[in-house]
């Protein structure tokens, strides 16, 4: 059943009921549209009431079905609101939590509309890359004006429906607490009789001026919307809501939504909108398994990383206690707290006591003891096995059974770790990514032996910290640093061949990546590459790397933190300046190995590295680490800047064609450092069989 219908007295009412959110897929639509003509044929009902089950009235057109044919069958979500427009019996929307999309242009549709306080009005197509196109831009200026429907429409931010009230959008909002749907009645039986019945197409846009007002939104919007085709053509469309007819402004519409539909991006940010849903979901942890309550946290280290994963659980409201080794140590990462909460304070981004009350959430120690009994511990001490293994065994000694024991180590085995305890089945990874009081991805670690329950609650924990959670098996680097190490060597090899360190990031800029790799490099601090690749010379003798990196730390040129690294940096600034230096000691390097320098194309640039993390993504997946190629796009859209626009890696070579990704791969097989572009098996299949990572 996807939407119920029944009749009290001369009322009916159309409940819509498609779970979650009452989505306007193909069956609840030819349920609504059965409800109307039911309830025209009755001669008993007079007016019709249209309201939503469960938690929402309805969150818009059901998302699944874009770009499938059940989208254009009939009754599409335009016949649908057709039928309710042209009911000769009064139609009144009952909208109460969620009201979005063409959820909310269906309540356009309506005759009269009746909101519970608290609703959440929106129409946010525009953050789907698309806009409404039901005819939410024609009609939302008619009850709202042109402004607030342009604001509306452009950001997608939801307002309140209590917000709205004494808008001609509502013709009530009830008051907290009472019975919508008997309110909605009510309603029904004063307005059965009145007639001509209101319609929104009937009304008129009113704004003087309106050519420079919109001209004014046309280039503030394009501005701001970087390579996103849509928050213009929203402009676009509202303005026709202006200078067209009803029924002309409604052909506009519908024609830039079909346009938007079809785009890359609108096919990347829908990919993106369900990649960050399916990624807190483990085909064998159900969503009823039990999780441990988790309302005191510690940390041990309060380093880089320690003092920002604190403040993760102050933001979230539980109580935070860090623990070091010395004084000293422990001093400087409440100071570095205390001062991150200030500026943000000075941002204006949080209020004085909200930064006061998240402050005194966190407390610090130098005793195991005083953290015994938190429901769970982060370690993020020295990325070295002995300091993990003494930190571990002291923590499998003091904390209380039922405790998670979690690890932020970024490679180390976390199966090692675990087995440092007698209590594997507690040790789990949750990578935080630096800085880590901003860094919306964690990537919680999946040992051999960590419980299911304890899965379940990483995951519930990464919600309550406002993280996308993703799953990944233990490899050396899981899934996000295991693919950036291969990146990475490609942009060392790219500078012995004949690139500077400015050339690969503007190339890689341009692609659409907030930071090329070199820039990333300085932000991060080279030496911690550094460090691991002088493990990997031990370990993995056979893997190749440029040597370029290790003599820029040679000179100790470490990145923003030494004031120099691949650029040079002024004292104070950010700001990365090509260093001669640096850019000598490359060009010196290739003669010292023999190798010409030649011309790269930035063509070249980008393929070699985004390449490099597709071909290595598809070995995790192969083996895996990782579920399914929307979560290792979900870990680079939230952890690595890679640019949303293109979906993530895995989905940007399912849109490049896998054929032609594997073309270009094996053509640099022929080149140098060859061994590094090995195929990956499933890449060979999925192209063989025509088939796509996401498919
Ligand atoms: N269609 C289908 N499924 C939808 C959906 C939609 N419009 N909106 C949400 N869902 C699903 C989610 O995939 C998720 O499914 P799951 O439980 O299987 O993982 C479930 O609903 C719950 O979603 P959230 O986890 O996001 O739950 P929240 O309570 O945090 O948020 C929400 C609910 C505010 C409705 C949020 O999901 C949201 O913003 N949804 C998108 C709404 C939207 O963009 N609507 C416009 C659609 S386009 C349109 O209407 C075109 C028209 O103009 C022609
Ligand atoms: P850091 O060097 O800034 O901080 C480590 C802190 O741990 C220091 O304050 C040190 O005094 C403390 N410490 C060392 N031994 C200890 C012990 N036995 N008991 C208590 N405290 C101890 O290091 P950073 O960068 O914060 O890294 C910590 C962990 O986080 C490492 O495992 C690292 O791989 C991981 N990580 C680092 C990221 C980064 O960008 N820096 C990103 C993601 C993970």
């Amino acid at each position: 059943m996807s939407a119920a219908y029944e009749v009290g007295g001369s009322v009916a009412v159309i409940t819509l009921n498609n779970p979650p959110v009452n989505g306007l897929g193909l069956a609840t639509r030819t349920a609504a549209v059965d409800g109307i003509r039911q309830a025209l044929a009755d001669d008993a009902v007079t007016a019709i009431v249209i309201t939503g089950a469960g938690k929402a009235f309805s969150g818009g057109a059901d998302i699944k079905e874009f770009n499938s044919p059940k989208a254009l069958t009939e009754p599409t979500l335009h016949t649908l609101i057709n039928v309710v427009e042209s009911s000769t019996k009064p139609v009144i929307a009952a909208i109460h939590s969620v009201c979005m999309g063409g959820g909310l242009e269906l309540a356009l549709g309506c005759n009269y509309r009746i909101a519970s306080p608290g609703a959440q009005m929106a129409l946010p197509e525009v953050k789907l890359g698309i806009l409404p196109g039901a005819g939410g831009t024609q009609r939302l200026p008619r009850v709202l004006g042109l402004e607030m429907a342009l604001n509306m429409i452009v950001s997608g931010t939801p307002v309140a429906s209590e917000k709205l009230a004494g808008t001609t959008l509502f013709d009530e909002v009830t008051a907290p607490g009472a019975d919508l749907r008997a309110a909605a009645v009510a309603f029904a039986g004063k307005v059965a009789d009145v007639r001509p019945l209101p319609r929104v197409r009937d009304r008129q846009v009113d704004y003087p001026n309106h050519e420079a007002f919109l001209q004014f939104s046309r280039n503030t919007v394009k501005a701001m919307s970087g390579p996103f085709p849509a928050p213009l053509l929203c402009v676009e469309a509202v303005a026709a809501s202006v200078t067209k007819k009803f029924d002309d402004g409604l052909k506009f519409e519908r024609e830039l939504f079909m346009q938007l539909v079809q785009s890359a991006e609108s096919k990347a940010l829908r990919h993106a909108f369900f990649a960050e849903r399916v990624a807190g979901k483990v085909p064998d942890v159900p969503a009823d398994t039990p999780v441990r309550a988790i309302a005191s946290a510690a940390v041990v280290g309060a380093g880089t990383m320690g003092a920002g994963i604190a403040m993760n659980f102050a933001n979230a409201g539980i109580p935070v206690t860090l623990l070091e080794t010395k004084q000293e140590a422990l001093d400087k990462g409440l100071a570095t707290i205390r001062k991150n909460y200030e500026s943000t304070v000075k941002k204006g981004k949080l209020t004085q006591e909200k930064a006061e009350q998240c402050i005194a959430l966190v407390n610090g120690t130098l005793s195991y003891a005083d953290i015994a009994q938190a429901d769970i511990v982060v370690e993020a001490v020295f990325e070295d096995m002995d300091v993990k293994q003494a930190v571990f065994q002291q923590l499998d000694e003091v904390m209380k059974p039922g405790a998670i024991l979690a690890s932020n180590t970024s490679t180390l085995d976390l199966d090692k770790i675990a087995g440092f305890t007698r209590r594997p089945q507690d040790v789990i990874g949750l990578h935080f990514f630096s800085p880590a009081n901003v860094m919306k991805l964690l990537e919680i670690v999946r040992g051999k032996q960590t419980g299911k329950d304890v899965l379940a609650s990483a995951l519930a924990l990464s919600k309550k910290l406002r993280k996308t959670g993703v799953v990944s098996g233990v490899c050396d680097g899981f899934i996000g640093n295991r693919m950036i190490e291969q990146y990475s060597r490609q942009a060392g090899f790219l500078l012995e061949e004949g690139c500077l360190p400015e050339q690969v990031d503007r190339a890689m800029e341009q692609f659409g990546f907030a930071m090329g790799p070199f820039r990333m490099g300085d932000l991060a601090g080279n030496d911690i590459g550094w460090a691991i690749r002088k493990r990997r010379y031990v370990e993995k003798p056979d893997v190749t790397y440029s040597k370029t990196a290790d003599l820029l730390c040679e000179l100790g040129r470490f990145g923003q933190k030494t004031g120099a690294g691949w650029y040079d940096y002024k004292p104070g600034e950010r700001n990365a300046l090509a260093s001669e230096q640096v850019n000598a000691m490359i060009v010196q390097h290739s003669q010292d190995i023999g190798v010409a320098r030649r011309t790269v194309s930035d063509r070249e640039i980008v393929e070699r590295l985004v390449y490099a993390l597709v071909n290595e993504g598809a070995r995790i997946l192969e083996e895996g680490i990782a579920l399914r190629a929307s979560d290792i796009d979900m870990v680079y859209l939230t952890g690595y800047g890679f640019p949303l626009f293109r979906g993530g890696p895995m989905f940007y070579a399912d849109t490049v064609g896998l054929p032609n990704v594997l073309d270009a791969i094996e053509g640099y097989a022929k080149g140098r450092h060859g061994e590094a572009w090995t195929p990956a098996p499933l890449l060979v299949r999925l192209a063989g069989e025509g088939r796509g990572f996401n498919s």
